[in-house]
Parts: C-alpha cells; sequence; structure tokens
C-alpha cells in the first residue's frame, strides 16, 4: 500500500459516520496510473519499442550484430566469442557472448559489454557507481543447475553458422547464425525458440556525452530544423518522471531481444500481473493490451485487473506451450523489463481456411541496464520447464506444517488482550486456525523491533496462550527503519554504514509508515550478519519461538520516490545502482530475514526449526525463503476472480506458496462475498485473511449464520485435507511442481483447455476445484479434459469426461470433483489447529478409475524441523487394483531403513497413528454381497505380517450417485507396509 497513511485514520472516522447513517458501501477505488510509467514514459522502454517498428517497417533492414567467426572458441560446454555491433559511423563495439550448456539441458546465453568489463567508461557527475553492466543477478537467482555438460559438443563450424549439439540424448541444438547474429534453438530437429529472429536485438553501448552546440535562433529566422536522422537522445542522459529526475551516471545501456515461439499459441508467466493465464497480445487492438507487460517491483496502490501494469513482484520466466510441447525462457535481468507479447498466425496453405494455421508468439524482452542472461528450456513437458527452472532458482521451501493451514490477519489486532480474544472467539465457534497475525502498530511508533508498551504490554503471555493450542503468531517487520533518535535500531544501522546511499554515497533518507526512515541494504552480507542479531530471544524482548516473520514493503516501498520506490541511481552494497539491482531488492531483504530466523534458532536455541516468512516482493528464487501473497487487493468479485489466474501463474513458475488477502484488502466485502472468498481460500497454497486497518471486523464467527457456518465448513475442508496439501507441498520442494496445477500442465495434449484458468488441480491428487467468484451464482461450469470419470467430492455424483459439466453450487457448495485413478489422504477429526492434529488417524479415499486401478501417495514428517533431510518422514504409496482386489500401501523413502537415532525416534512417534477408514469410490457392483475384507500388515522390519478380517460396508449406486465402499478401522499403521483384500 502507498501513500495512504496520512488519511487513514481520518478516513476511519468518516467510515464509521457513513455507516452509522445508513450510506456506506464499498467504494469503487482505482489506481492511479499517473504515478506509474507507460512504456512510453519510460525512456528505454520507448526507445527499444520504437527501434522494433522501425525494423519492421525498414524493408531490407538488417540487424548490425554480428558475430566473429574466428573468435568462436568451445571448451568443456561453453561456447565463446565477440559480437560485433556496427555503427552508423563505422565504428563497432565489441560484446563477449558466452553460450553455456548445462546437465540439465538448460542452455544460457550471456552477452556482456567489453569496454564496461574492463572499467574502461567514464561516468557522469563524479557518480560512485560500479562501471560494469550487473552481473550478480546470479548471486541471488541461482542455486543450481549449472553443472556444464561433457557431452555437448560442437556439431559445425561453417563461414555462416556454427552447432552445438546437447541435452538428453542429444536431442537438443543451438545454432548460431554469424551475420546477423542470431540463435536457433531445435528439439529433435524442430525449431522450438528464435532469438533475434526478428531484428529487434539492441545492445545500447556506452558511449560518452557529446554536448551539441545550442543554435540560437535569431529573430526573424526560421527555428533551426530539428536533426531527424540520430536517435532519439531526449532521456539518454537523464529522465524526469513525476518531479523526480534519475541521473543517469552511464548514460543509455538498455538491452532488448525479440524472442519467438514458433507454432506456440501460448505463453504463460512473467508474473506478477492480473491479467489471464494465457498472456495477451500488447500492441493495440481489439482486448488486447496496448503496453507492454511490465516488471519493476512497485508498491501499486489499488492495483487495476486485467492489466499489464507492474505490481510487487517479479518472475521473468515465461513458458510458450502448445500440444504435446512446453518450452521456456528466464530471462536473468532485475533491472526495470518490460516485455511485448505478439501473434502472427501463417496458414501452412493458403487455401486451408484457417485450418492448419500456426500461430507464432513474439516477445519482446526490454531491460534498462545489465547483461542479457537467457535461459532456454526445450521441455519437452510443462513439468521438464518447471522442474528445470527450479533447479536453477531453488525449490519451494518445504514450510513448517502449521503454514499451510489458516492464518488469521488484519490491521491490526490492536492489543494483545485484543489478540487473545479473538484466540478464544476461535474456539467458542469451534473455527480451526493455526495463526494469528500482528500488522504495523503493534510496534512503538512504527519501531521495529520494539513493542508498543501501552497496547501490547506482555506480548509472551499472549504467544503463551496461542501455544496452548500449537498456534503462532507473525509479526510484521518492514525494511524502512525508522530516522529518529533514541532508536538504537537505527544508531547501528548509521554507525555500521548498512544502510542504502543515495546517488552522492550517503545515506538515503525518504519516508515510508514511520515518516523519515532509512533502508536496510540487504545486498550487503555484514547487514545479513546484524540483521541475525536483532531477531535473538533476548534482544527482541517479548518474542517466543512461536513467532514468525512477514516482510512487507520490500520492494521497496518508499512514499515520496519516484513511482513510490527508490531512486534509480542510489547505491548498494558494491557500488551497484539501485537501477541494476531493483527487482532483487524484496529477495535480498527476505533472505536475510530467513538467515536471521534460522540462527535465531539453531544457534540460539539448538533448535532446528524451518523458518516461516511471508513476502510482498520477490524474484526469481524468492521461493527458497517463504510464502508471497498478492498485496493490497479490493473486496470485490472482481478481485476474488482474478486471484486464481494469479495464482496459478505463480505456481507454474516455480513460486507456489502463493495466495491472496481472503475477503478483500480494501473495503468490506458482503457476507456472500466473504463466504465465497474463503471457499476459495480454501485451495489457495497460502490461506489468510486480512483486512485494511479502515475495515470493518471480519473474524469468521462474526458474519452469522449461514455464513459463519459455511465459511466453517470450508475451512475444516482445508484442514481435513492437509496431508494431500504437505504432500503436494513435498513434491514442490522437491521437484518444482506446481502445487494449484492448471489445465495445460495436467493435461499438455488436451489443446481445448489451454486456455482455462479459472479452475485447477491441487497437486497430484486429481482434486479438480473451481471456487464459486461470481455474485449470485447456484451452479459452476467444469471442464473435464480427458475420458476419466469424475465424481463430485461430497456425494460421490459421477461425471463423465471429457466435456462440459454443470455442477450445482449453492452458497454452501464448493465445486470440487476428484478425477478417477487417485487416492487421497484426509484427517477428519476437527481440530482447534494443525498442530494438534499430529496424532490423528487418516482416511483414505479410493477414487476408481476408468482403469481399475487408483494411486496416490502420502508424505509425512515432524512437520517442524529439517530433520526430514536426514529421513525422518513417512513416505508412501498406496495403490489400489480392482483386478486383483487390493489396497496396498508401498514404501517410498530413499533413506532406507536409516539408523539415525533421529529417523527411528520420529518412526517410533509414529507407529500407534493408524488408518481409521477407507473409502472406496465408485466401489465395483460384485462387492454387494462382501461384509468383511482380509487385513494384513507388515511390521516394519519383519517380513512376517499378521492376517485379520476387517468388518466393510458397501453402499449400491443411487441415480446419479456412484456406488461405494467403506473399510472401518482397518487398523494399520500409517507408516507401515500393509494390504487390504477385498
Ligand atoms: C501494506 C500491506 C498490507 C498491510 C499494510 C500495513 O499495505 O500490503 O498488507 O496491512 O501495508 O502494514
Amino acid at each position: 500500500m502507498g501513500v495512504k497513511g496520512a488519511f487513514g485514520r481520518w478516513s476511519s472516522y468518516s467510515l464509521v459516520l457513513l455507516c452509522i447513517l445508513g450510506i456506506y458501501t464499498t467504494p469503487a477505488v482505482s489506481v492511479k496510473k499517473e504515478n506509474f510509467k507507460t512504456c512510453d514514459q519510460s525512456g528505454f522502454c520507448k526507445r527499444n519499442r520504437a527501434y522494433a517498428d522501425t525494423v519492421t517497417s525498414t524493408s531490407g533492414f538488417k540487424s548490425p550484430y554480428t558475430l566473429e567467426p574466428a573468435s568462436v572458441k568451445f571448451d568443456h560446454g561453453v561456447l565463446s566469442g565477440t559480437v560485433i555491433k556496427s555503427l552508423a559511423d563505422g565504428a563497432t563495439v565489441r560484446l563477449p557472448l558466452t553460450v553455456a550448456l548445462f546437465d540439465s539441458g538448460v542452455a544460457r546465453v550471456t552477452l556482456d559489454e567489453e569496454k564496461r568489463k574492463k572499467g574502461e567508461i567514464d561516468l557522469r557527475h563524479g557518480s560512485k557507481a560500479r562501471k560494469e553492466r550487473y552481473n550478480e543477478a546470479e548471486k541471488w537467482a541461482i542455486v543450481g543447475g549449472t553443472k556444464l555438460s561433457s557431452g555437448a559438443a560442437m556439431k559445425a563450424v561453417g563461414k555462416v553458422a556454427t552447432s552445438v549439439v546437447y541435452g538428453p540424448e542429444s536431442k537438443f541444438e543451438a545454432i548460431i547464425t554469424h551475420s546477423p547474429f542470431a540463435v536457433e534453438f531445435r528439439r529433435d530437429g524442430e525449431t522450438q525458440i528464435k532469438f533475434n529472429d526478428k531484428a529487434f536485438m539492441n545492445f545500447e553501448h556506452w558511449r560518452p556525452k557529446v554536448e551539441k552546440p545550442v543554435v540560437e535562433k535569431k529573430e526573424g529566422e526560421e527555428a533551426p530544423p530539428e536533426d531527424t536522422t540520430g536517435e532519439d537522445e531526449s532521456t539518454w542522459w537523464d529522465e524526469s518522471f513525476g518531479g523526480n529526475t534519475d541521473s543517469k551516471p552511464r548514460g543509455p545501456e538498455a538491452v532488448a531481444l525479440d524472442i519467438s515461439f514458433p507454432g506456440y499459441e501460448h505463453v504463460f508467466g512473467a508474473a506478477e500481473h492480473t491479467g489471464p493465464l494465457s498472456l495477451k497480445e500488447t500492441r493495440g487492438g481489439d482486448r488486447k493490451y496496448s503496453d507492454p507487460y511490465r516488471l519493476y517491483n512497485s508498491d501499486v496502490f489499488e492495483y487495476e485487473m486485467d492489466s499489464p501494469m507492474t505490481l510487487y513482484g517479479s518472475i521473468p520466466f515465461v513458458q510458450a506451450h502448445k500440444k504435446d510441447s512446453t518450452v521456456g525462457v528466464l530471462w536473468l535481468n532485475a533491472a526495470e523489463t518490460w516485455i511485448d507479447v505478439t501473434k502472427s498466425t501463417a496458414s501452412a496453405n493458403p487455401l486451408s481456411l484457417g485450418i492448419g494455421a500456426k500461430t507464432t508468439t513474439n516477445t519482446h524482452w526490454i531491460s534498462e541496464s545489465g547483461l542479457l542472461d537467457v535461459f532456454v528450456f526445450l521441455g519437452p513437458k510443462p513439468q521438464d520447464v518447471i522442474g528445470a527452472y527450479s533447479e536453477l532458482t531453488g525449490y519451494t521451501q518445504l514450510p513448517q506444517h502449521f503454514a499451510i493451514a489458516y492464518h488469521q490477519c488484519r490491521w491490526n489486532y490492536v492489543t494483545d488482550e485484543d489478540v487473545m480474544d479473538v484466540d478464544r472467539k476461535f474456539d467458542k465457534h469451534r473455527i480451526p486456525y493455526d495463526v494469528i497475525w500482528l500488522d504495523i502498530e503493534y510496534t512503538h511508533e512504527k519501531e521495529y523491533f520494539t513493542w508498543d508498551p501501552m497496547t501490547f504490554p506482555d506480548p509472551l503471555t499472549m504467544q503463551k496462550q496461542l501455544d496452548g493450542h500449537e498456534r503462532k503468531l507473525v509479526y510484521i517487520i518492514d525494511p524502512h527503519i525508522k530516522n529518529t533518535d533514541n532508536y538504537p535500531v537505527v544508531d547501528e544501522l548509521k554507525s555500521k554504514d548498512l544502510a542504502t546511499h543515495n546517488k552522492d554515497d550517503n545515506i538515503y533518507e525518504g519516508w515510508c509508515w514511520p515518516g523519515s526512515s532509512h533502508w536496510v541494504d540487504a545486498f550487503n552480507p555484514k547487514a545479513h550478519d546484524w540483521w541475525k542479531t536483532l531477531f535473538r530471544y533476548d534482544k527482541f524482548k517479548g518474542t517466543a519461538k512461536n513467532s514468525w516473520l512477514w516482510n512487507d514493503m520490500n520492494e521497496p516501498s518508499v512514499f515520496n520516490g519516484p513511482e513510490t520506490t527508490m531512486p534509480k541511481d542510489n547505491l548498494h552494497h558494491g557500488q551497484w545502482e539501485h537501477r541494476d539491482v531493483h527487482n532483487l531488492n524484496g529477495l535480498t531483504f527476505v533472505n536475510a530475514t530467513y538467515n536471521a530466523l534460522l540462527a535465531r534458532d539453531k544457534e540460539e536455541e539448538k533448535h532446528n526449526v524451518r523458518p516461516f516468512v511471508l513476502t510482498r516482493s520477490f524474484y526469481s528464487g524468492s521461493q527458497r525463503m517463504g510464502a508471497m501473497w498478492t498485496g493490497d487487493n479490493q473486496a470485490i468479485w472482481s478481485h476474488l476472480e482474478a486471484s486464481i489466474p494469479m495464482l496459478l501463474s505463480l505456481n507454474i513458475a516455480g513460486f507456489p506458496f502463493a495466495g491472496a488477502d481472503v475477503g478483500g484488502f480494501f473495503g468490506n466485502p458482503s457476507k456472500e462475498l466473504l463466504t465465497r472468498w474463503y471457499q476459495a481460500g480454501a485451495f489457495y497454497p497460502f490461506f489468510r485473511g486480512h483486512a485494511h486497518i479502515d475495515t470493518r471486523r471480519r473474524e469468521p464467527y462474526l458474519a452469522g449464520e449461514p455464513y459463519t457456518g459455511i465459511i466453517t465448513q470450508a475451512l475444516r475442508l482445508r484442514y481435513s485435507l492437509l496431508p494431500a496439501w504437505y504432500t503436494a507441498f513435498h513434491e514442490a520442494s522437491t521437484t518444482g511442481a506446481p502445487i494449484i496445477r492448471p489445465q495445460y500442465y495436467v493435461h499438455p495434449s488436451d489443446d481445448k483447455g489451454f486456455a482455462i484458468d479459472d479452475q485447477f488441480y491441487v497437486g497430484s491428487t486429481g482434486l479438480l476445484a473451481k471456487p464459486v467468484t461470481v455474485e449470485g451464482a447456484e451452479s459452476q461450469e467444469l471442464y473435464l479434459a480427458d475420458k476419466e470419470t469424475y465424481y463430485d467430492y461430497f456425494d460421490f455424483w459421477a461425471y463423465e469426461g471429457p466435456g462440459k459439466e454443470k455442477v450445482a453450487a449453492p452458497l454452501n457448495t464448493i465445486p470440487l470433483l476428484m478425477q478417477g485413478g487417485h487416492i487421497i489422504p484426509r484427517r477428519d477429526r476437527p481440530r482447534r489447529s494443525s498442530g494438534l492434529m499430529k496424532w490423528d488417524p487418516f482416511t483414505l479415499v479410493v477414487v476408481i478409475g476408468h482403469s481399475g486401478d487408483a494411486e496416490g501417495t502420502l508424505y509425512l514428517d515432524d512437520g517442524e524441523s529439517f530433520d526430514f533431510q536426514e529421513g525422518a518422514y513417512i513416505h508412501r504409496k498406496f495403490a489400489f487394483s480392482t483386478a486383483a482386489g487390493s489396497l496396498q500401501s508401498e514404501d517410498l523413502t530413499t533413506a532406507g531403513t536409516s539408523t539415525s537415532k533421529k529417523v527411528k525416534a520420529y518412526l517410533a512417534s509414529m507407529a500407534q497413528v493408524h488408518v481409521e477408514k477407507v473409502i472406496i469410490v465408485g466401489a465395483p457392483s460384485a462387492w454387494q454381497s462382501k461384509a468383511k475384507v482380509q487385513v494384513s500388515e507388515t511390521a516394519s522390519g519383519s517380513s512376517s505380517s499378521a492376517t485379520k478380517d476387517v468388518p466393510f460396508e458397501f453402499v449400491a449406486k443411487d441415480g446419479g450417485k456412484a456406488a461405494y465402499a467403506v473399510v472401518k478401522n482397518p487398523g494399520v499403521a500409517i507408516g507401515a507396509g500393509w494390504k487390504i483384500q477385498f
């Protein structure tokens, strides 16, 4: 949220007045577009779009970039050479090129600028900024997958092109055309991705500023003609916007490239935006955008729907998808970036009337500064691309178990008594929740690492009460540190010189919640060391072990800064300009907090727990540190609707631990909207209710019936499915797979589903949800892609795919189906918090598919510590076969029978946790007369098994409702090997 604090209090008083007068409705608010640049107002974006236009309209245009054939070398998986840029005056610029091929099958193309690498440039205004192009994005974003390929080989070196084969079974090939410089990527001989095919590549080289003589206009004479032959220099040397001037000590330095995906109709990704999952075209026209997608992490107050405007975070990764093929690129650049998307359709045969026509998607990437650095993924499956991207940027953190349960937040719970009261009321109404949150008002006058002594005199008692039911507290700490007297935190920040500097290399000062503030420079490793000291329990007194963190405003948000953030010519550690690193800023801060929490518990308490941190700003790699949410949405239906494609877009971009404020941040939701939002939120990977300070209280128990009851059901549904969610998180944390999955990911061959982004699958469970996002809905139409039976989750009504199915969806119903062929683990006993479910028994729901089989997995561990890394976990595969008439539980652990104490202790602690029920949906009618089944269990470490009879109940098909059967109390341990014979 931006520049609104000033009216915050006042507006709450006026709100009360309006409510009393009975004339309050949620106001329609809208973004102040004028506070944020359009491409036209962003010099380098405008220049590069204009360049593209010139290229397109100039027949025979030749891109001025050539790879010097003699410079090409290939060594240990890396091709290197020099690209020469020819200038109009005959001069040339040398751009060192590397094409690295990794074992994983990923290729990386990097282009630098020789003069800047060598530091042979002059900076203007006596700037102390670095001379190189920013080359440290990888230090923050990339953590693996860069082992160079030993199998990659240079295939052909000709005068015209050089080619390299690489990847699995050498099926991939990069063909580098020398003049003009262009790269084509092929898989199995077929072109997938092209660089500079449209000749939009533009590498703005360093040049000194040449002062042009001012030609004076004499009286009576005509004005001198404008220089129309040269380039538009108006934004090369400085640039003003909204009263701020950016000094640009290095002049123009943008990098741009067109990347085409021939034959691909859809591109997904480039999060974070509010539009549909399948990216729209951006060069104007009916239902298209006229501005490129922008990536410049910003605090966009009252952001708008269906827009390419930037938001709080950036993931410069896109995937292109067509039937049975997915490919992708990661544009590793942390500066302000714009992406134009256009599509062109070429008919295979001009007489075919569009049949067999192929759409090609073209993307044009434009960044203000830094290297040209692109990673290329050749698929062919969606998971191949997402998996390789996740290996590079890190897998999502396996969170503590509480973190995937329900979080209750608002700005603000005003006293420690208030917190304890809300906690008691949840219990009184038997509504489960795990975490209560404190927003900025808990502090003493917005000084982080302090408590307001008047309102939070006894925070430890508050945390103790929460701990009584295994509940947690999350409190907020933002990166702006109040610039005031008698505040040791700011004194240390200054005396240790750990804050971000301004362009003159002095400590930078700006405005945020506390008023005048300084910003922790988390690019500085020393700032991380210092940050660690602040979270120690003995330093921030009043924090207990069940307290965790929320990092907000880390774009960073600066109320009086250009576009509500820092000036681009500010300086960070290493003398890098803010311009170069902007989109990484949020990531570095969360990284510091994550490390601080690790240190707090590990070093000090010898307690090996996984930190929890929520962030608003993010970049590729932030998923390693915790969760994100979509910032300040509004309590209106369109924001509920948009939350689903927004979260899907993050899920396919390696950052699945994502959520949106349930209920909507600004404004007061109607009870119906609030209820629907909880039903949708129960399917967000990160599930938190939150509200602005000016809104009315809206804890679920305040809604009244039937709403409170329906919301409670939605929360209980989330809690009972936590084993399935945790298993999905485990999968994400080891493979990068999305937690909520769009159609194209699950059904990559079904082109009818590629653009669908309002329904999704949960992990590998086969659960298909389509939350209601429109007012007054009574039903919902779901799209079933495959020839399979889908059963209603609640009453087992059977639907046959493929096709569209209408599912009843009155207010008390969440449209939720189970795809045949899966086994879903649940825990059905209602508890106050997820921590209290630790020893609860399991229910397994076997959903028989067309093949007669079903399969599912369950991952479990202590839900807190890192002991799982040593093997202290349970990982089971359940397999059902109608033909064999059996359901079996098999071990999937890779650690084998570990002798480690921790592993033994964990497994022993789980020995008494049983399966209490097995439900078989779509049970064969032949089972009708069965009264019992045989259950055999093999105790761990033993090969013999004991067999017993267990009662069995069969319920026949009832109209459209499928037959089902229930095995009651098979009594088998969840961690053991066992078999049920039907
Ligand atoms: C920002 C956050 C919001 C928070 C508020 C006060 O607007 O996005 O969630 O409540 O700041 O800290």
